[in-house]
């Protein structure tokens, strides 16, 4: 191993939610309270590390930070270069253009922007169950609906889709947005080129946009091997509204730095003009600095060395 994912690292007092944040009497149902006389807290309760994150990122910020002027900015080519390396490297995703990349404030930033502009409120959207909580706080926030497809565990214990639950529940409630989350977060699952295909083939027959939650595509154990929505067909690729981050990966959340890969030009103007009319979605210069970080060589035999030890 090159890198360090051995050393305790202690986080209190250093703008860590998930330890500060424990028994501190925050107004969240999702928050711990404190544990009991003589023991300590396991931080497990939302989704980032302990583990110091790759060397090259604080390097990155360190260097942008040390110029001393920090106005208004365009995005660099090496921003979307690094994006583009990135998803050809680790996804195999080719022909993959600037022009299809966006900033997002978030991925749940970027979700509540195509629930917007993609549904009204009051509509029902198809999720499966069990659901990640972020799912359920922006659908309340934004006054919709879930429509729960549960998965099912098959007779390995292996969590699947339920197609036929899926179109029944679309066709019953003229549902034309669609939550998938993939890798799945709580199941685990890092969906197979042929479930994304039939499950894709019935969002194209029940006329679905996609919402396609990819947050977790880098965080693959034992080998597993993520497949891009859009890649499935090419239909895929059209009705897809694709979500990514380096903040589950690189343990970057507090930096907040998400961005969408979207194909058609009809969606891609409607989730820009979306999210354009709150003024809000608007990258920071370091949290720029610290992607392009990131997706460096050293990120990539990084996350190599994280996924081994997770694993
Ligand atoms: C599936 C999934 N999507 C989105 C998020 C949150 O992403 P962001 O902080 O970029 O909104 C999480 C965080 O745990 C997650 O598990």
């Amino acid at each position: 191993m090159k890198y360090d994912f051995e050393t305790i690292m202690d986080r209190s007092g250093k703008d860590a939610l998930a330890v500060d944040a424990i028994g501190a009497g925050v107004d969240w149902a999702v928050v711990p309270t404190k544990p009991k006389n003589g023991f300590s807290a396991i931080p497990m309760w939302v989704a980032d590390m302990n583990f110091a994150t790759v060397p090259s990122i604080p390097k990155a910020v360190i260097k942008r930070a040390e110029h001393p002027a920090y106005g208004y900015y365009l995005a660099t080519d090496e921003y979307f270069d690094s994006i583009i390396r990135w998803q050809k490297e680790r996804n195999g995703v080719s022909g993959l253009a600037k022009e299809n990349i966006g900033y997002e404030n978030g991925v749940l930033g970027c979700v509540s922007t195509a629930i917007q502009a993609f549904s009204a409120p009051g509509e029902k959207i198809l999720l499966h169950s069990p659901t990640y909580i972020g799912f359920s706080l922006v659908l309340k926030n934004t006054g919709r609906v879930a429509e729960l497809s549960p998965l099912k565990k098959d007779k390995n214990g292996v969590w699947r889709m339920d197609y036929e639950d899926m179109d029944r529940r679309i066709k019953k409630n003229n549902i034309h947005l669609v939550i998938l989350c993939s890798p799945h977060n709580p199941c685990g699952r890092v969906w197979e080129r042929d479930e994304l295909k039939k499950a894709m083939e019935i969002f194209r027959d029940n006329q679905c946009i996609v919402v396609s939650d990819e947050i977790w595509s880098d965080i693959l154990l034992n080998g597993n091997k993520h497949i891009p929505t859009q890649s499935v067909s090419d239909d895929a690729k059209k009705r897809t509204i694709a979500v990514y981050a380096p903040s589950k990966t690189f343990n970057l959340a507090g930096l907040i730095g998400s961005y969408h890969i979207i194909y058609d030009k009809y969606l891609r103007d409607r989730m820009n003009r979306q999210s354009d009319m709150t003024h809000y979605n608007s990258m920071n210069v370091l949290s720029m600095h610290a992607l392009i970080g990131a997706y460096k060589d050293e990120g990539y035999q990084w996350v190599n060395e994280l996924c081994q030890v997770l694993s």
